[in-house]
């Protein structure tokens, strides 16, 4: 009776460990790819020129994917060795290239050009909210433009949903930053590092600011907002 129930005991332990090296198995990190752009290069160049979409999309979004895998591929490495002092100083790197990732993702598909409704204003409920809380479009756009050309050095201006009081916001984050540290939703992203302007604007961020609005896709932000509420 013991010896069996010892039997029954050992075949379970060993049932648990298999499923527990099992699912080890399958927790493999799916690298992060650098997304194609929905457009071409010299598409946004009402607001943005090709150079600047070229350099910025293949050049800094393809480093921070890059930097980003590698961070992980260690932090794996010592979350396997249970190395928790290195899987601290590793989130620093996840952080700010995974953040770099997450952010112009999101960008690119804000934009859009104005063949395929880039500048077109919202409509429905989102508009109304917008009105309801800024007033008016235009002055939403230029309340939003003003707050993020007020941030200090590197970061990003953002249209935010925060789910908790259901309303939209307007929040700035430094460096890659996500929105999403800002306990909101982000459902538009305009990048402020000055790789994403100085070539056409130089050192005139609110210009860059002003003209952005002619290639913002607010069909993208209408499915976020959607997405979000
Ligand atoms: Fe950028």
């Amino acid at each position: 009776m013991l010896r069996n129930t010892l039997a029954t005991a050992l075949k379970s332990t060993k049932a648990m460990r298999a499923r527990a090296a099992s699912s080890k198995q399958t927790r493999a990190f799916t690298q992060a790819t650098l997304p194609d752009l929905p457009y071409g290069y010299g598409e946004l160049e009402d607001a943005i020129s090709g150079q600047i979409m070229e350099i910025h999309h293949s050049k800094h979004h393809n480093t921070y994917v890059t930097n980003f895998n590698a961070a992980m591929e260690q932090y794996q490495e010592a979350e396997a060795k249970n190395d928790v002092a290195k899987m601290i100083q590793l989130q620093g790197a996840i952080k700010f290239n995974g953040g770099g990732h997450v952010n112009h993702s999101i960008f690119w598909t804000n934009l859009a050009p104005p063949s395929q409704g880039g500048g077109a204003p919202p409509t429905g409920e989102l508009l109304n909210m917008i009105e309801a809380k800024w007033g008016s479009l235009e002055n939403f756009q230029t309340t939003f433009s003003a707050t993020t050309a007020a941030v200090q050095g590197s970061g990003w201006g953002w249209l935010g949903y925060n789910q908790g009081s259901k309303s939209l916001e307007i929040v700035t984050c430094a460096n890659q930053d996500p929105c999403s540290t800002t306990g909101t939703v982000p459902l538009l992203g305009v990048d402020v590092w000055e790789h994403a302007y100085y070539l056409d604007y130089k050192n005139v961020r609110p210009d860059y600011l002003k003209a952005i609005w002619k290639v913002v896709n607010w069909g993208n932000v209408t499915e976020r907002f959607n997405a979000a509420k």
